[in-house]
């Protein structure tokens, strides 16, 4: 087969065709390094056809796993290309060893590779997981190993823990670099996609810029997924970044056990139950992430400053509409926060970027500010606009509905929106109403 000769930046994947001492895109000197790629061959009898619809229909897979077939957007599409990224350490391994232990549990050939654990760790993850079957693991970093293996038998899913770990020993580069990277990562999918094989590819996230190698492989794959959480905390969240198949703001939400992860079916019940009797500064917001509601709670702190700037932090809300929204509040109500430091976090690590979240955020730093409770069986939503109006917002019964069956008895929510007898619904038309209101 015929090769062309590319360089490629190891730091940013910048392709050229010649070589450059640095590179154009993120300026990092004697980074780009050569890489012959194979010339596809012409196929000169493939021809166009007529997609017709009992042919052609997607073949799915409900996995059982709740939580995961939600963000799949409903199952395991036949032949899918997937990749699973999070931080070290998130459950990664975890997780996609209970999805390849589901599909052989229902009978589909299933192949784990793994570059980076031994037969031996495997094993006792295996059995600390209570995991049955018998799955048939490939440790190994040789991509010509698992071409091997995936060409002899046709496996119905094959998972690359994690493609950092796999290279090719006839390029020069260290593995785990952008260009062994994409010649893998390029090699694998073209195999699998053949055969249609599905693949779900782990790739590590790091905080230092390493985040580019599987962002690098996002348009090459059907479907992007981020392990989130804070390790601290015994939940994670699973986030479609990108679906072929599926909506793409899913979030499932799994509790971490020792004896592994586990759908969590009622997520608000789970997010607000630590909530005993709550004070000041601390109000409910039913979200909608995809197609569920959760009621999420958001809790700020207005403390008189100590600098000579007052400092504003968030955690799970937009910085930039947290200062919008004080100037907004500022403006209203003739309330200055000159002096006041402003800190939000919306509990559970759920980052909301629903413009609908602004009502409770300003309802729990008014709230905060004078010292008054909102009260454990209220919630709140509504868009803020710059001149203090309370805006309409979409999905506003489903999350009235949510509201209801946690036994919200009150929802303060933009004018217009309605409900059955079950809620008590106080319009809002402005931020002064909302103050009027709380204090
Ligand atoms: N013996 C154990 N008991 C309880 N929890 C454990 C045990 N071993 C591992 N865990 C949990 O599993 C998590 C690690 O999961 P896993 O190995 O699946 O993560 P990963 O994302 O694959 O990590 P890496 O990036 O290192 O590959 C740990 O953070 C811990 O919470
Ligand atoms: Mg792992």
């Amino acid at each position: 087969m015929a090769k062309k000769t590319v360089f490629v930046c190891d730091v940013c994947g910048h392709e050229s065709y010649k070589w450059l001492g640095k590179c154009p895109a993120c300026k990092g000197w004697d980074t780009m390094k050569e890489f012959k790629v194979e010339k596809e061959e012409i196929h000169s009898s493939i021809a166009p056809v007529f997609m017709t619809d009992e042919e052609l229909a997607e073949e799915r897979i409900i996995l059982g796993i709740d939580e995961m077939d939600r963000v799949l957007g409903g199952g395991l599409t036949k032949g899918s290309s997937i990749l699973l990224g999070g931080d070290p350490g998130i459950g990664k391994t975890t997780l996609c060893f209970e999805i390849a232990s589901r599909m052989d549990e229902l009978g589909f050939p299933v192949l784990y590779v793994s570059g980076e654990e031994s037969l031996r760790q495997l094993a006792s993850r295996k059995k600390r997981l209570a995991l049955k079957g018998n799955l048939p693991v490939l440790t190994t970093n040789h991509i010509d190993d698992i071409i091997k293996a995936v060409t002899e038998k046709n496996y119905h899913l094959v998972i690359v823990d994690s493609i950092q770990s796999i290279y090719n020993s006839s390029l020069p580069m260290l593995p785990g670099s952008i260009s062994q990277m994409k010649d893998v990562s390029s090699r694998l999918i073209r195999t699998m996609k053949n055969q249609e094989t599905t693949h779900i590819f782990i790739g590590h996230v790091t905080k230092e810029g390493a985040i580019a190698g599987p962002k690098i492989l996002e348009h090459l794959v059907d479907t992007v997924l981020y392990f989130e959480g804070d390790k601290m905390l015994p939940y994670r969240m699973l986030r479609t970044i990108k679906n072929r198949f599926g909506p793409v703001d899913e979030v499932g939400i799994f509790q971490m056990r020792r004896e592994g992860l586990i759908s969590v079916e009622n997520p608000s019940e789970f997010f607000v139950s630590e909530r005993g009797d709550i004070g000041s500064g601390s109000s409910l917001f039913p979200y909608i992430t995809g197609s569920r509601p959760i009621i999420l709670e958001v809790q700020a702190i207005t403390p008189k400053t100590s600098f000579s700037m007052p400092r504003r932090l968030s955690l799970g809300y937009d910085i930039n509409r947290l200062f919008i929204l004080i100037a907004v509040i500022e403006k209203a109500l003739n309330a200055p926060f000159l002096d006041r430091d402003v800190y939000i976090n919306v509990t559970g690590g759920m980052k909301v970027n629903e413009p609908a979240i602004d009502l409770a955020i300003a309802a729990s730093v008014i709230s905060s500010h004078r010292d008054k409770p909102i009260g454990k069986n209220t919630a709140l939503f509504g868009e803020i606009g710059l001149t203090g109006e309370i805006r309409k917002i979409v999905h506003a019964e489903m999350r009235l509905k949510e509201c209801e069956r946690l036994g919200i008895k009150r929802v303060l929510c933009p004018a217009g929106v309605e409900h059955g007898a079950g809620i008590e619904i106080i319009p809002l038309r402005n931020v002064k109403e909302l103050y009027n209101y709380l204090v």
